[in-house]
């Protein structure tokens, strides 16, 4: 008889780490590849409503419950003029697009994608361009937006057709300006000025939104974490957060490595902490600057196919990772780290959400699907809201190439108090066996088990395709609870969300 490997969790209602802002379970959607035209917005397709917007499209990501979405970039913000996209299509211009190397038609641009927000109830994070605009466009793009009327901005939005404000409450100030890839990029000083700059007008202008200040790229940026204690010297006193942004891929193909680079992602988060809170100290200042995950994901699968695209065409099939079982796995365990920073990570966006780097995918013209890494984020979602609760894990360890002391177990434990909910979701990491959980719930003894929900698959490799969707979840997770405890049985290479309830109905 084997003996499976153990570990040991004790969760507890009064184990408080923040409320989760919803936010956290945000996206992005950039003018880039397919993920406008062709995405979220195709006249010709035979979902399209009357604006041109793909209604199958409409309704995956209505299933995902995405509560903001960024937009327009990423790297096209930076030289992208607003104007453009708004008034009479007809008189929109064709432009040569610099950060993807495409012709960027502007048929969709700010009112259209506010639209689009609302018929997906969702709000909108919107970017300014500081790469190669500043000021002065940030501005008068927020008029456009925020004031009501009597103005000259704001009167061009009503004669656009937009009698009523969008409001939108969050602005990035630029995207990535630390990368020298970026149109515009700056050094740290260029870019802290700039950005205290803006922030200052754009908060003068409306006072009631919040404003992100561009951290580094990623954590391997050679200036990181400098450039984050340089431009928040600057930008401090007049932003709300500050973002981050991380892509991973299994180049190596070293699927226990792999699925170990959350840790890295956790040190990349107490990092910007703890910058933040110098800055803080520093100032003597009693505001705290948050954090915004503003773009997270696995990209790495369509980096060869990229090279080999013609440039100058109208959204090419650019970014377009098709997602494993593994990746689906990582994806899981990159949202259990955030939720375990609920104090800190306030904001959060997948990057992004149609077709480039995205859960859901569409053909031109035909169907749209789910791939794999759709379902942890639609788990998470839907079922993460509430209070993110510590928990004592004690779980085995491995080694890998690249990590050592890597968990088996990835947790993070949501507790619900309207819904009398509590949801433990859990990653194994071990490739080859299960993992006995044992959970002390404690306070939440009178709790029944609702359902063990449970992603696996015995090929990492495996995708899910327009018609074949072989990585699906099921429900016949194996767990009891009994006497105060849950015991669950996590399979090996498996992602569960175990859900508890007051009463077993839900
Ligand atoms: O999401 C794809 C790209 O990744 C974004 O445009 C950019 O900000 C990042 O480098």
């Amino acid at each position: 008889m084997t003996t499976l490997q153990k570990a040991k969790m004790v969760i507890d209602k009064d184990y408080r780490i923040s409320e989760i802002d919803k936010r956290v379970y945000g996206s992005f959607v950039e003018h880039l590849g397919r993920a406008v035209y062709g995405g979220i917005y195709e006249p010709g397709h035979p979902t399209a409503d009357e604006q041109g917007f793909r209604k199958d499209v409409i309704e995956l990501v209505k299933e995902l419950q995405v509560p903001i979405v960024r937009y327009p970039g990423g790297n096209f913000v930076s030289a992208y003029n607003w104007e453009d996209g708004v008034g009479p299509k007809e008189e929109r211009p064709r432009r040569l697009e610099l950060a993807w190397r495409t012709v960027e038609t502007n048929e969709l641009g700010t009112n259209e994608f506010m639209d689009w927000a609302k018929k997906v109830n969702s709000e909108a994070m919107m970017a300014v361009n500081l790469g190669t605009r500043g000021i002065d466009a940030a501005r008068n793009l927020l008029e456009y937006c925020n004031h009501p009327s009597g103005s000259y901005w704001s009167d061009l939005r009503i004669k656009h057709g937009y009698e009523k404000p969008h409001n939108i409450k969050t602005w990035c100030l630029g995207n990535e300006m630390d990368g020298p890839w970026q149109v515009g990029h700056k050094t740290p000083v260029e870019y802290g000025r700039l950005a205290l700059e803006t922030a200052k007008a754009m908060k003068l202008l409306d006072p009631s939104i919040e404003l992100v200040s561009c951290g580094s790229s990623s954590i391997e940026m050679p200036l990181f974490p400098e450039w984050e204690a340089i431009t928040l010297d600057h930008t401090y006193d007049h932003v709300d957060y500050v973002s981050l942004h991380q892509y991973y891929g299994n180049r190596n193909n070293d699927t226990a490595s792999y699925l170990a680079k959350s840790l890295d992602m956790d040190a990349f988060i107490r990092t910007v902490i703890a910058t933040c809170d110098y800055i803080k100290a520093k100032k003597r200042s009693k505001k705290t600057v948050n954090l915004s995950f503003d773009e997270w994901n696995v990209w790495y699968h369509s980096n060869d196919q990229d090279q080999k695209l013609e440039p100058w065409t109208v959204a090419p099939p650019q970014l377009e990772d098709v997602y494993n079982f593994e990746d689906a796995l990582l994806v899981g365990c990159m949202l259990t780290t955030m939720l375990n920073h609920a104090d800190r990570v306030k904001m959060a966006c997948m990057a992004q959400l149609v077709n480039v780097i995205a859960p859901i995918m569409t053909e031109n013209g035909g169907r749209a699907w789910k791939q794999t890494i759709f379902y942890p984020y639609y788990y998470t979602s839907v079922y993460g809201r509430g209070i993110a609760l510590h928990s004592v894990i004690n779980s085995p360890k491995y080694d890998s190439k690249e990590y050592t002391d890597v968990p088996y177990l990835e947790s993070a434990v949501v507790y619900n108090e309207e819904k009398e909910e509590v949801v433990i979701f859990a990653v194994n990491r071990n490739l080859e066996e299960a993992l006995e959980l044992n959970c002390d719930i404690r306070s939440f003894e009178d709790f029944k088990l609702v359902e063990h929900v449970v992603l696996e698959h015995d090929d990492p490799k495996a995708i899910n395709t327009a018609s074949t969707e072989n990585v699906l979840p099921h429900a016949n997770g194996i767990s009891k609870v009994q006497d105060g405890s849950l015991e669950s049985v996590l399979p090996k290479m498996s992602w569960n969300m175990i859900r508890l309830a007051k009463s077993s109905l839900k």
